[in-house]
């Protein structure tokens, strides 16, 4: 669901034209739907009413901080995974206690900024990791609040790169070695251990491996308990998939209940941690085409935007729906690869794909672009990254202004 609708065969973002955005700012270009961050947020944050909880919106999906401030305005806490993110949402006014710090490689001077920071909790990876957040908060004289990460060797059915509860993979703890380091929470004079914590993977579609983790925690839960630790939080992770193309995945309304009922139990404030499902479908990529070619295998798009600018299609092999911005009667479809300019093969954001005939010069919107979209962009090929728009009917605030040369150069000012 969001708010990118076509008024009289042309795309709008709420009350803007797309071609308007595009006069103003330039292609590539990144566009979210205000309305539709807060309606994802409350359709989202409202399916875990009448139960204890904190939705921390995962910062990494989309770290602009016009939308971490929208988020916050709507009561979002913030799941983080670097300095870089607790800085951005410190920035933001978000309240320190309602963000967690999630991620399997923190480094010294993060925690020790967390913990200044006085942040919700860490969600910790390691027995080492355990072991150096015990140590730096002596050092500063205070406690850390930590929930262990656990890995519930639940297979989410998700693309590889980003299923996270298998055993195989490098996150949190499998039960075993889990129990052993809540066993040393407890003991450590500067660890408070308040919670268990799980992210099983990104892109889920159904909630039975869900449900299946979730079973498995209320079993260690039950340990927790016996070993005489408070346990208090639950923080189930992020991973509730949308559609980019046929998927299918619960609304967050069915995904609430079936957590609600498997939680009801328990006396435990739950922590979410949703990123996609928030930010994925309320942001659109523009592009124009600068070039039609049709080579003997193939036709090809080659338009403006590359892999640097959105990587998802490159890295995953993901789909995104791609329009034109300007809908035209009678065309006929024609199989393109839409490509960008990287020197790379690689670098495509659709393979084999029908679109109505496209001329030279012709814009092409790209949906589901707003979480891990902008986030995962680099300047690869030295291109300037685009600018970011954030559109809330008719205000159009430019969340991040594009790229100039200048910006490409100004970190390596000692050797010009
Ligand atoms: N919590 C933790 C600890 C995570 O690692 C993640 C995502 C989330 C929450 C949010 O998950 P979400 O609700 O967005 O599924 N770049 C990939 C996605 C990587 C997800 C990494 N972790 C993509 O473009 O599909």
């Amino acid at each position: 669901m969001h708010y990118f609708e076509y008024r009289n065969d042309e795309l709008y973002a709420e009350e803007v034209s797309v071609n308007e955005l595009v006069r103003e700012f330039d292609t590539p270009l990144y566009i979210y739907s205000a309305k539709t961050l807060r309606r994802h947020f409350r359709a989202f944050d409202s399916a875990f009413e009448g139960i204890d909880h904190l939705t921390c919106y995962s910062v990494k999906a989309n770290s602009n901080i016009c939308v971490l401030k929208l988020l916050s305005e709507m009561g979002s806490g913030m799941d983080i995974v670097s300095g870089g993110e607790l800085f951005r949402t410190l920035k933001a006014g978000i309240d320190p206690q309602k963000i967690v710090y999630s991620g399997v490689g923190k480094r010294e001077n993060e925690i020790r900024e967390a913990l200044i920071s006085n942040i919700l909790m860490f969600n910790v990876e390691s027995r080492q990791e355990l072991e150096k957040i015990d140590r730096i908060a002596g050092e500063m004289d205070t406690q850390a609040r930590i929930s262990l990460r656990i890995n519930p060797d639940v297979d989410p059915k998700t693309h590889p790169y980003i299923a996270t509860g298998l055993q195989k993979s490098k996150f949190g703890l499998d039960l075993e070695q889990a129990l052993e380091s809540y066993r040393l929470a407890g003991d450590l004079p500067h660890i408070l251990p308040i919670g268990i914590d799980c992210h099983i993977g990104s892109q889920l579609t159904s909630v039975e491996p869900f449900l299946e983790a979730l079973e498995r925690i209320k079993i260690f839960h039950g340990h927790l308990q016996e070993m005489g630790l408070e346990i208090k939080y639950l923080d189930l992770g992020g991973g509730l998939g949308i559609t980019y193309d046929q998927e299918a995945p619960p609304h967050p309304a069915e995904f609430g209940q079936a957590v609600r009922e498997s939680l009801k139990d328990l006396d435990l404030t739950l922590i979410l941690e949703p990123g996609r499902v928030i930010a994925g479908n309320a942001g659109i990529l523009v592009t124009r085409v600068l070039y039609t070619k049709s080579t003997p295998s193939k036709n090809f798009l080659i338009v403006d935007a590359a892999m640097n600018d959105l990587l998802r299609p490159s890295l995953y092999g993901s789909y995104h729906h791609i329009a034109p911005v300007e809908q035209k009667n009678g065309k006929t479809l024609q199989t393109v690869d839409v490509v960008g300019p990287i020197c790379e093969s690689g670098d495509f954001l659709a393979q084999g794909r029908e679109l109505p005939e496209t001329a030279q010069d012709e814009l092409l919107a790209i949906f589901s672009a707003g979480a891990y979209g902008f986030t995962m962009s680099s300047q690869y090929n030295s291109r300037p990254r685009p600018a970011e728009v954030l559109v809330d009917k008719d205000e159009i605030t430019l969340a991040r202004r594009k790229e100039i040369y200048f910006d490409l150069l100004q970190l390596e000012e000692q050797c010009y």
